[in-house]
């Protein structure tokens, strides 16, 4: 097998010389790397950065952050997305301090058995704080090999992801498996950019195919068409004069431990009829008189990355007696600011 220990040759020399200054390159204390692989899983630099800040000013050591209530640690993830990420990095901190009394496991396998710690974080932090030659393969990874390597094999399959991990073991660096994998994923966030990306700057220009070729924006390969399911959420805003009936979303579903409106899901557009009845039946109203409803605005769309969620806001205006669910919780505006809400609910409360 040939050598390919030009990849890595050309490419530590242009790390170390523009890397960019981020705060958690400048330890090497796992909590700390483990938190930022994280946030940057599926959140950018510059917007990850302020919330790296602020986890570490409250939690500095994994100890705070298992002492943390889960409320306490969404509600400081408020705003990035994902937040399962939030919810196990509190139970991972958690089995760190039971289980292995407060120190990090060292291999990439005792990592993986940590709360939402797989392959990539894993590989992240095992290289980058304990110098072990793990390859780390994201989105970056997936793009700077398949435009340097020619790779057509689409990286949703499961050729694909086995043909990439063992493209990027091969290529690693032995010597300096942390900084090597921090500059792969390095120039695919810098230079090596889904659309545009800066050639020029690239310290594998002239060894890179999909460049010589002229395939860079046909690479790399995705087989599966993204599904998108659209949901339709209707809110109900009922006033009173102690503050807004709020209630915390439970189960296997989005936004799993964070609050909102009252809501019901329907499977299309609801018309205020269908909505009364629906409101009738879950709140077990006993007045013959009908609740009056009444949409507020134009529906509002809220993108994720599988949903589409459109968000109708009902204003109601109750009549007669009602029991409000146990699962709700009547909010003062002071409690409300306290709530960890997701950014549709941000966003509306934004607005009202
Ligand atoms: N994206 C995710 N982790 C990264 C890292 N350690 N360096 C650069 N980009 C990244």
């Amino acid at each position: 097998m040939p050598s390919r220990s030009w990849f890595s040759k050309a490419l530590l020399p242009w790390y170390t010389g523009n890397k960019r200054d981020l705060p958690w390159r400048n330890t090497a204390d796992p909590y700390r790397i483990w938190l930022s692989e994280v946030i940057l899983q599926q959140t950018r630099v510059d917007q990850g950065l302020a919330y790296w800040q602020r986890f570490v000013r409250r939690w500095p050591a994994i100890a705070d952050l298992a002492a943390a209530s889960e409320d306490e640690v969404l509600k400081e993830w408020q705003g990035l997305g994902y937040y399962s990420r939030a919810r196990n990095l509190r139970v991972g901190a958690l089995q760190v301090i039971q289980e292995h009394e407060g120190t990090f496991p060292r291999s990439h396998a005792g990592l993986l058995k940590l709360k939402g710690v797989g392959d990539y974080t894993a590989a992240a932090i095992a290289s980058i704080c304990f110098d072990q030659a793990e390859a780390v393969v994201d989105g970056n990874v997936y793009r700077v090999l398949s435009r340097v390597f020619g790779i057509v094999t689409p990286i949703d399959s499961s050729e694909g992801k086995r043909v990439f991990k063992m493209l990027a073991s091969e290529l690693l660096s032995k010597e300096h498996p942390g900084d090597h994998n921090q500059a792969v994923m390095e120039l695919g966030a810098t230079v090596c950019t889904p659309r545009n990306p800066d050639c020029t700057a690239c310290p594998l220009l002239g060894l890179c195919i999909a460049q010589k070729e002229g395939r860079i924006a046909l690479l790399p390969v995705k087989s599966k068409k993204q599904v998108v399911r659209i949901r339709h959420f209707n809110y109900l805003v009922i006033p009173s004069a102690k503050g807004l009936w709020m209630r915390q979303r439970k189960g296997k579903d989005i936004w799993q431990g964070l609050w909102e409106l009252p809501m019901l899901e329907t499977e299309r557009s609801a018309t205020s009829s269908v909505l009364l009845e629906l409101v009738r039946k879950s709140l077990r109203t006993t007045s013959a008189a009908p609740w009056s409803v009444k949409k507020t605005g134009l529906p509002v769309e809220h993108l994720l990355s599988h949903q589409r969620i459109i968000a109708t806001f009902w204003a109601c205006e109750p009549v007669g007696q009602w029991r409000s669910p146990d699962e709700w919780k009547m909010v003062s505006p002071k409690e409300l600011k306290k709530l960890a809400v997701h950014r549709l609910m941000e966003r509306w409360m934004e607005k009202a």
